[in-house]
């Protein structure tokens, strides 16, 4: 994980940071929720603007990113409330506390680089690890679980959809032959039957499309933002603004037409960004892991 002994390491660079502060527009006093907090990169910034007087309620489903966040804003003290969630459950998460609205709600979807990074949370291809993939470790399931035991034609839906890979009745039809011998539980050894699976070397490398896949489908990860939108928006205050950094077209595809849908039907929302935001080429050189985020912002009429 991202802290070691007393020595704190943040190892994950938060994404399009100054748009996130421009498009919240956060002051001090104000109640502001956090979906995905990780390991507190973009709580901090948004902490510090709110102080004195507000309270950042920091969510994430990993109870590892919660700790490393834990000691991150440990310094903003009272003013900060975190809790191991899943977003989809906010609303009870902000009722529980007592609070009713809010004047800002950030969602920085998918991972972290902590989860990246460690080998034994299995989110990796480049790493030998196991195959589990859970962003929280109380849930059963493993990606192991789904790879060795579903059927084939739904394997190839999972990595063609979630992941966009054209080569997905390849790549699970070779799944299937590798697990009648043995089950497929390291994380090396899936990448490598994908390779095998595929004609050619691209840009990216061949298990990219699906370790996205598998993770998105395991975590349920476009459930979870369909169900927590609605119950984000309806719970801004008139004036309060929602910002969503996605990393795949399937979420920005829910964000856009969520925010389409009260901004038309309901009149209840002023979308900020026509177009999503995206990183500029410096921040891309310096972090490459937001060359696909898009950001979108809309404000609570
Ligand atoms: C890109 S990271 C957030 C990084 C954070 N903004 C920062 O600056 O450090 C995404 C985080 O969202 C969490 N996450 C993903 N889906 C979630 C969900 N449905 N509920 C709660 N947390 C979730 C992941 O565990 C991960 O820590």
């Amino acid at each position: 994980m991202g802290a070691e002994g007393n020595n704190l390491i943040v190892t994950h660079i938060p994404v399009m940071p100054q748009e996130v502060d421009h498009f919240l527009n956060c002051r001090p006093g104000q109640i502001i929720l956090d979906c995905t907090v990780g390991e507190g990169g973009h709580a901090s910034r948004l902490a510090e603007k709110i102080s004195p007087g507000g309270t950042l309620i920091g969510i994430d489903r990993d109870g590892e990113a919660i700790e490393v966040a834990r000691r991150q804003l440990n310094r903003f003290g009272e003013s900060i409330k975190l809790e191991q969630s899943n977003f989809r459950d906010l609303r009870e998460v902000i009722q529980s506390r007592g609070i009713e609205k809010l004047d800002g709600i950030l969602f920085d979807l998918g991972v972290n680089s902590s989860q990246l990074q460690d080998p034994g949370r299995g989110f990796s291809f480049r790493a030998d690890g196991p195959l589990d993939m859970r962003m929280d470790n109380r849930e059963e399931s493993q990606a192991s679980d789904l790879v060795n035991r579903l059927g084939r034609k739904e394997l190839e839906w999972i990595i063609r959809e979630y992941g966009e890979e054209r080569f997905a009745g390849r790549i699970s039809r070779r799944i299937v032959e590798e697990r009648a011998s043995r089950p497929i539980l390291s994380t090396t050894r899936l990448a490598q039957i994908v390779t095998d699976a595929l004609p050619g070397r691209g840009k990216i490398h061949p298990a990219t499309r699906t370790f996205q896949a598998i993770r998105i489908y395991l975590n349920g990860e476009l459930d979870a933002l369909e169900q927590a939108l609605p119950e984000a928006i309806s719970m801004l205050k008139s004036g309060g603004r929602i910002c969503v950094i996605s990393f795949h077209s399937l979420e920005d595809r829910i964000v856009k037409f969520e925010f389409r849908r009260w901004d038309r039907q309901e009149g209840m929302l002023r979308i900020l960004t026509r177009k999503p935001v995206r990183p500029g080429i410096e921040e891309v050189r310096r972090n490459p892991r937001s060359r696909s985020a898009k950001l979108r912002a809309a404000e609570k009429l």
